[in-house]
């Protein structure tokens, strides 16, 4: 009889083992493409890609470098664009040696950024590949100098303007782009994480701003765009790094509109930010912040969703994210003695878009200096937020709380940050030893009171990450001895099942990085199964499940990336089309 499509959500498959391959490995019932790589064509004027001859120009056509975040927007049955967020540069491992170190430099800030890619189906169900770019009219980059929109309340404020921006509402560039989220109007999310390492400073640093540096890990040690462009000069553009630190909307089926920074959403080391419509039709986005002991915050929109897919609605839904409330996250324990890591919790509102709720500080000034605003109303200090997101099927929030080798040191232990030593190992299959610290990491649940928008809620550790044989380590009480190891979650998605699909990012377990499948629901809640593992020395970014569950795409981010690997000498050739290491987008399918 004909079977039908093999559904990554419902499919059984079978485990990838810990392994140190420099390779992708999949479930044996799945198999991958590489989709696009760094240097490939993204713009029709695009020049082929040679490692040997890189120009800041032929790179600004083309793929960036450590792809991370993944989203997809459907054009027809047959087309999708990928809209790709591209982090940040390893020049180790991207340059020739003898290569001219400004050009270096002009080259790293065009491999930051977006990219839109468009891709059609391949041959082979569940399978992918790109479109010619001279056939789409929608591929695109952004990088670290094209000019972005300022919107919300804090845009056109003097703390955001410069002498090359004196209204405040025109940045060049965004970069330091992590993970993401996609609308239901069909846009594109990019947090502007680690933006701290990107401003040097010639001389001395403004004292007025000192507090607010520091709060935000700003010191004067860049990489060296200020020998390209002296906005990222610290002593001559005091004010450049107030316009790095936000969340990011692109809509990419409408190439010629500006990329737009949004300020009601904070600035923060955005990790990503995922929004779902409430019962009442405003939007709810999350985002968290990537630092040890920083926030996980919640913004409610002003105004409604609008579903109907007119042009006019479309402007409306892309001014949702404008106006509204900000919140941040406190986690309350109800102690341990019932088992469970878990309790209650209140959204603390710092700002709306009319009115601060936090003493001696305007709206201006808590959308822009988050961080310090949010210290000022008791917070819970969490083990590096990573993505959240909402499950689409269960309404549950999921949150990666990737690690913190400071917790039980500088940051105390609470139930919701609970482990302040953990086991890992030296290399695979070495014993598993004790460290001080959360180095494994956890997935919190969250479940709001009643509706989307309300300002309490329950929470529970749903994951407790590590070797299945540490003690520690708690898989929604799913039997052990049938789950894989996992380190370090830091990206989430969800297939049309309601699963959770969780990437790492640093095992501290022996093994390469890798992807995951766990169920949420059901008796096979808690389920960990690795899907899929990354190359030596890389990190899993994207995931993505394609809404028809026949595709799992997946960011291959930094492979290569270790303490002693060079271009001359790579550690890792992955995807083993050069002599050095690409940076890929890769399409899992069943075979
Ligand atoms: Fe760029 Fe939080 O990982
Ligand atoms: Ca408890
Ligand atoms: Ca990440
Ligand atoms: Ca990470």
């Amino acid at each position: 009889g004909h079977r039908g499509p093999k559904k990554v959500g419902t499919t059984e498959f079978t485990s990838v083992a810990p392994n140190r391959k420099d390779d992708v490995v999949n479930a044996p019932e799945f198999t991958h493409d590489v989709v696009i790589r760094w240097g490939d064509p993204v713009t029709a004027r695009a020049p082929r890609f040679n490692a040997y001859k890189q120009t800041p120009e032929a790179q600004a056509q083309q793929f960036g470098y450590n792809n991370d975040y993944v989203g997809l927007i459907p054009l027809d049955g047959r087309r999708a664009l990928l809209s790709v967020n591209h982090e940040y540069t390893d020049p180790e491992l991207m340059f020739p040696a003898g290569m001219d170190e400004l050009t270096k430099k002009k080259v790293e800030m065009a491999a930051h950024g977006l990219a839109v890619v468009a891709i059609e189906k391949g041959r082979k169900k569940g399978s992918w590949h790109t479109v010619d770019p001279r056939r789409s009219r929608y591929n695109r980059r952004v990088t670290a100098s094209t000019p972005h929109q300022v919107d919300g309340p804090a845009a056109g404020h003097p703390m955001l303007r410069t002498k090359a921006d004196p209204r405040g509402r025109t940045i060049l560039g965004t970069f330091a782009n992590c993970s993401g989220g996609t609308t239901p109007w069909g846009t594109t999310l990019h947090g502007e994480e680690n933006f701290h390492g990107y401003f040097d400073a010639s001389g001395s640093l403004d004292s007025t701003q000192s507090a607010a540096y520091a709060r935000y890990g700003i010191n004067g040690k860049g990489k060296g765009w200020k020998d390209v462009d002296e906005r990222f000069d610290l002593t001559k553009a005091p004010n450049e790094p107030n316009r790095f630190g936000w969340v990011v909307e692109l809509d990419p089926l409408d190439p010629s509109a500006p990329p737009v920074k949004h300020t009601m959403l904070g600035r923060l080391k955005h990790e990503g930010c995922n929004v779902t419509i409430a019962e009442d039709g405003r939007v709810v986005a999350y985002t968290g912040d990537d630092e040890k002991g920083e926030y996980i915050y919640k913004f409610v929109s002003r105004d409604r969703y609008r579903r109907d897919r007119s042009p006019h609605s479309r402007r409306h839904n892309k001014a949702l994210l404008s106006a509204g409330t900000l919140y941040v996250g406190k986690f309350t324990g109800d102690g341990t003695a019932d088992g469970l890591h878990d309790g209650t919790g209140t959204w603390i509102p710092l700002t709306s878009d009319r009115k601060s709720y936090v003493p001696g500080m305007s709206v201006a000034e808590v959308l822009i200096h988050t961080r310090v605003a949010a210290d000022k109303v008791g917070p819970t200090k969490m083990d590096r937020p990573e993505d959240i997101e909402p499950n689409p099927v269960n309404g549950k929030v999921y949150c990666a709380l990737t690690n913190n080798s400071d917790r039980g040191k500088k940051f105390t232990t609470d139930e919701a940050n609970p482990l302040g030593t953990s086991m890992v190992r030296e290399s695979l299959g070495a014993p598993l030893t004790a460290k001080s610290g959360n180095r494994n990491g956890y997935v919190l649940e969250i479940t709001e009171k009643g509706r989307k928008t309300a300002t309490s809620f329950t929470w529970d550790l749903m994951l407790i990450c590590g070797d299945p044989a540490a003690q520690e380590t708690y898989f929604a009480g799913f039997p052990k001895e049938q789950v894989s190891p996992i380190s370090c979650p830091d990206n989430v998605a969800f297939d049309a099942e309601g699963n959770l699909w969780i990437s790492t990012d640093g095992n501290v377990l022996g093994s390469n990085d890798g992807l995951f499948r766990v169920p949420t629901e059901g008796p096979e809640r808690g389920r960990v199964q690795q899907f899929l593992t990354v190359p030596f020395g890389a990190e899993t970014c994207g995931p993505l499940v394609s809404p028809d569950q026949l595709s799992v795409f997946t960011a291959v981010q930094h492979p290569g990336e270790t303490d002693d690997a060079t271009f001359e000498k790579p550690t890792s050739t992955w995807p083993h089309t050069d002599a050095f290491p690409r940076p890929s987008v890769i399409v899992s399918y069943a075979k």
